[in-house]
């Protein structure tokens, strides 16, 4: 468990601690190793993914991370981040494919800044790619330039492309491929790509093309329309904090970040927000859902994951709501009052 920055911490004890409710009715025992990452790291090692931390990761069945990065490491001319401290465990990891399903639960519709009508239905998930792209080519920097290179190799597209081929398969066999191929050269090979690993591998899944642009508005639009979504590293970085507004709030969103081993890496999609930092107050729902796909995913807990998954659901239903999900009138609740009001759903 790296609890990393900010919020990060809370919200991921707020996850250990629907493990360990998770554990005791159940009857297993999980061991959990809490490791530096991010700012954390840095200010006491100097390094954001210390090799201690990467050693435990690799060591581990599964990665639950907090959130990383703050105003604190910003600095434009520091040479060392947070955020390389994820990229870098990420690629460690070689954990490609980063899943961040998007469903919406009725009682949040009011805190959507969307029109109700258009959310019923909405049930899509998307399919990141996780370690390529220009997050991770050369970067160049003088006095009066800068460049980031994207750069995307056909393995990679393919792989992703499989995973996303397969998600698609277990529900409702559509599978809509952002890209920006009217002008990005990699887009069109990743177009290229996908079309011939669609076709040959999963001619029973409806494959549809969208640039990024449209995608944007089409979310906002007529997300219902969508079932699965794949899509580069930066785009679905972009597309999955508008897309978790449909939910009512990006603290509602997990995700599962896995490879070709059942190890994963799970998060939720939000940041660190040093804003609410140390108040009490984050949504833990992201994280503890990110915990039911880590017991789905890396611990084959089928049962638990769904148990799980149905607490956030009946707590939220029954009023529960922290600041961020809560519109006027409704009571607030704290970080760990949400997490007791799960744990207690699930005892
Ligand atoms: C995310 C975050 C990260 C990303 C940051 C913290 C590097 O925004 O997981 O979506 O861009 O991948
Ligand atoms: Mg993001």
């Amino acid at each position: 468990m790296l609890p990393g920055d900010g919020i990060g911490p809370e919200v991921a004890h707020a996850g250990t601690a629907v493990l360990q409710q998770v554990a005791s009715k159940y009857g297993h025992k999980f061991r959990i190793e809490e490791k530096l990452i991010g700012g954390a790291a840095i200010d006491l090692t100097g390094s954001s993914l210390p090799p201690d931390s990467l050693a435990s990761c690799k060591e581990s069945d599964a990665v639950l991370l907090g959130a990383v990065g703050g105003p604190k490491w910003s600095d434009p001319n520091a040479t060392v981040r947070p955020e390389q401290g994820l990229l870098q465990l990420r690629a460690e990891l070689e954990v490609y494919a980063n899943l961040r399903p998007v469903q919406i639960i009725d009682a949040l519709s009011g805190a959507s800044p969307i029109r109700p009508e258009r959310l019923q239905g909405v049930d899509l998930l998307v399919v990141r790619e996780l370690t390529g792209g220009i997050y991770f080519g050369d970067k160049t920097r003088d006095e009066t330039s800068a460049s980031d290179l994207c750069v995307y190799h056909t393995f990679e597209i393919e792989r992703i492309v499989r995973v996303a081929g397969k998600l698609a398969q277990q529900r409702d066999s559509k599978l809509c491929s952002v890209d920006k191929a009217n002008v990005l050269e990699t887009s069109r090979l990743w177009r290229d790509v996908t079309n011939k690993i669609m076709r040959s591998e999963f001619p029973d899944v409806a494959l549809e093309h969208m640039l990024v642009d449209a995608a944007a508005m089409h979310l906002i639009n007529r997300p219902a329309d969508f079932d699965v979504i794949v899509t580069e590293n930066m785009f679905g970085d972009i597309l999955t904090d508008e897309a978790s507004m449909l939910t009512g709030s990006l603290g509602m969103l997990p995700s599962a970040s896995i490879g070709a081993s059942k190890r994963g890496l799970y998060e939720p999609i939000h940041g660190s927000a040093p804003d609410i930092q140390g108040q009490g107050i984050a949504n833990p729902c992201g994280t503890i859902a990110s915990v039911a796909m880590l017991l789905r995913h890396s611990l084959d807990l089928y049962e638990e994951a769904a148990a799980v998954e149905s607490a956030i659901r009946d707590v939220i239903e029954s009023g529960a709501r922290t600041a961020d999900l809560a519109v006027a009138g409704d009571a607030v609740i704290s970080t760990v009052d949400m997490t007791e009001a799960i744990n207690r759903q699930l005892r």
